[in-house]
């Protein structure tokens, strides 16, 4: 049997692969026709590097993030390497994933990728999907829900920022380009990163 984290980067690189057009579509319209190729293509080369045996979560996330981080170009590869990488490193040695663990790799992935950055919510970024979600998962942990209701419960939000995402104005990467032009569009990476957190959403459903 494949281990949990291997399911989860599986599940993750089969949804990036059926939205490879959507996202690049996305990417067409404010900024530059490629985010999806560029993440399908990180993503098949993550898949060449784990293994269904591995079985320790923040190793495994720590190859992921490194290999995303070389393989993909643009904005995203460096802010999703590193997405990856930190999150990796708290959950080093863990073989499942658990509410509070899933919430500290939630805090640092969104940390690593704003000291990328430099980005904060409302500029029209995978941040506006990333946060909200953090946001609500923390919310109903310490309201007393299990992982997946809060979990579920942040795919939502997550899907509110993407909407969200549509009324500003892109203030960070390519889309900052367009203006005012870039109301109307949706973020790529805000939906990008959405599609992960339904990836493991999932996975963990199907336990
Ligand atoms: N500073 C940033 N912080 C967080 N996310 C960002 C930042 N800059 C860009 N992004 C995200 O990266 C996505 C674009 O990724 P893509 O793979 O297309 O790389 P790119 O073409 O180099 O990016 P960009 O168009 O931003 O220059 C955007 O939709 C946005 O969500
Ligand atoms: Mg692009």
């Amino acid at each position: 049997m494949a281990s949990e984290i291997y399911e989860c980067l599986s599940k993750i690189a089969g949804i990036i692969s059926e939205n490879k057009d959507f996202l690049t579509e996305l990417d067409r319209e404010i900024g530059d026709s490629d985010h999806g190729i560029n993440l399908a293509r990180g993503f098949s080369a993550v898949m060449e590097k784990v293994n269904p045996e591995d079985a320790d979560i923040g190793a495994t996330l720590k190859k992921s993030g490194m290999t995303l981080l070389s393989k993909v170009g643009g904005a995203s590869g460096p802010l999703y390497g590193t997405a990856y990488m930190e999150a990796g490193k708290v959950l080093a040695g863990k073989t499942e994933l658990d509410a509070e663990g899933l919430k500290s790799a939630f805090e640092a992935a969104i940390a690593g990728i704003q000291k990328r950055g430099k980005a904060v919510k409302g500029e029209k970024t995978m941040l506006d999907a990333i946060i909200p979600a953090y946001e609500t998962y923390s919310q109903k942990l310490s309201d007393g829900a299990d992982m997946i209701t809060a979990l579920e419960a942040a795919c939502n939000s997550a899907r509110e920022g993407v909407e969200y995402t549509k009324t500003i104005i892109a203030t960070k990467g390519r889309a900052s380009y367009l203006g005012e032009r870039s109301i109307g569009h949706q973020d790529p990476g805000a939906t990008s990163s959405t599609l992960m957190l339904e990836a493991v959403l999932d996975v963990l459903k199907g336990k």
